[in-house]
């Protein structure tokens, strides 16, 4: 299942997929953008109704994606400290009103239905929240000051102004830097919780939380769009709740076909994330260990790959994969051979970091036949990291796929 959106303005896939948001300073990972954007039609689809919200808004990276996400009619809440700087206790970030608002004239178009806030967080409260905003929100974003004590207020003050199907969205929740951010969330938990708040996602860096009559019916929704290019979702526990603890996939890998080639200028025909065993939308031939949460190691001299195409193609594709390699000084280089349904295209060399980097191969209409794609790669080196002499794993390990994307000229 593919993510509808139709209700969402140009504006927000330039800002979300032609690199709009790289040109604001700030911090957003690509999934936890997609968990806002599927909450946001879950909660459209159960008519939940709001303003969006953010404490710490920086330049505004994520708040202006909340701005593009509003119905008409929807106001949108930017709190800061901006120029007292002097209240910013962990100086993480620099909110700034002039930049901000540039900011969001440049990629919203306009300040209009923003209330752009000037107010240290712990000396605001609900009502003063309830002014600025003119509703309950339905989107909150937490990421001001990082101590547990302002993590705490900051979560109670949306609890307090949150719609019925609100959600609200902690930052840096996994972020060893700000270890406060995870006490003031178990503070709260430990406390009287009068809204049945409970954590839904726990990934990205985001910890969402939504009320308890939402969460069934937002975990199922999350599950339907992110099954085709996740395979079975990952549930892990938090605080005694299952959450979805794995990482999202970029939204153009949960995209219709036409939206990504309007937008990104090809036609997507399958995408994929190699982080699960049993995966509907791939097939491992032989030579791979067990998924993980980032993705899937080779194991041996070669691997195997079956995509079955759901859709019949005649033309050229592009298939574009994110992957790296095991490096270490001890192995410095790795290249690997690569074949197509029985065809050699150019081999991959991979040295430096072994950070993950896109790979694109081109595939000829006359290379295609039945209904699906075969990718082999073969190790020219194949030591384990205990005989490479980095930890004791005996695992042969080569190459390392995170995601798959296949298509198509527009
Ligand atoms: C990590 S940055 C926010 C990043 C931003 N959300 C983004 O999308 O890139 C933290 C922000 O919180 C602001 N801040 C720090 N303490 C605050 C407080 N007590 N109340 C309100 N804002 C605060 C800082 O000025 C800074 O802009």
């Amino acid at each position: 299942m593919t993510l509808n959106l139709k209700n969402l303005p140009d504006r927000f896939f330039h800002y979300a997929l032609n690199g709009g948001q790289q040109q604001v300073e700030g911090w957003l990972e690509p999934g936890a953008l997609t968990a806002t954007v599927l909450l946001d039609e879950l909660q459209e689809e159960a008519g939940v109704q709001g303003a969006l919200a953010e404490i710490g808004v920086h330049h505004g990276r994520y708040f202006i994606a909340l701005c593009l996400l509003r119905r008409p009619g929807q106001q949108a809440v930017a709190i800061d400290i901006f120029e007292d700087q002097a209240l910013n206790k962990d100086h993480s970030g620099h909110g700034n009103r002039a930049i901000l608002t540039e900011n969001l004239v440049q990629h919203v178009g306009s300040v209009d239905q923003v209330a752009i806030i000037k107010a240290d967080s712990m000396a605001t409260d609900p009502p003063d929240l309830k002014r600025w905003a003119g509703d309950p929100v339905r989107i909150f974003s937490i990421d001001g000051c990082h101590t547990p004590e302002h993590t705490l207020n900051d979560i109670r003050l949306a609890a307090d102004v949150l719609a019925p199907g609100g959600i609200i969205v902690i930052d840096d929740i996994f972020n060893a830097q700000w270890p406060g951010v995870m006490q003031g969330v178990e503070e709260f938990f430990h406390a009287h919780n009068p809204h049945q708040l409970l954590p839904l996602i726990a990934a990205d860096n985001k910890l969402i939380l939504c009320h308890r009559r939402f969460r069934e019916r937002y975990l199922k929704g999350l599950g339907r769009s992110l099954e085709s290019a996740l395979g079975p979702v990952r549930m892990g526990s938090l605080f005694a709740h299952e959450v979805i603890d794995q990482p999202f996939p970029p939204l153009d890998y949960l995209l219709s076909g036409e939206t990504h080639a309007r937008f990104l200028g090809t036609r997507l025909l399958h995408a994929v994330c190699f982080t699960a065993d049993n995966h509907p939308g791939y097939q491992r031939l032989s030579g791979w260990s067990n998924a993980e949460p980032w993705g899937t190691w080779s194991d041996g001299t070669e691997a195997r790959l079956r995509l079955p195409m759901r859709q019949a193609t005649t033309g050229p594709l592009l298939v574009e994969l994110l992957a790296h390699a095991l490096l270490v000084p001890a192995r410095p280089r790795l290249t690997v051979d690569l074949e197509i349904n029985g065809h050699a295209v150019e081999p991959w060399v991979f040295e430096g970091t072994g950070e993950l980097g896109i790979h694109r191969i081109s595939v000829p209409a006359a290379w295609l036949s039945g209904d699906s794609l075969d990718i082999s790669f073969r190790m020219n080196d194949v030591r384990s990291p205990l005989e490479l002499g980095v930890s004791d794993d005996a695992r042969q390990l080569g190459i390392g796929l995170q995601r798959l994307k296949i298509m198509q000229a527009a």
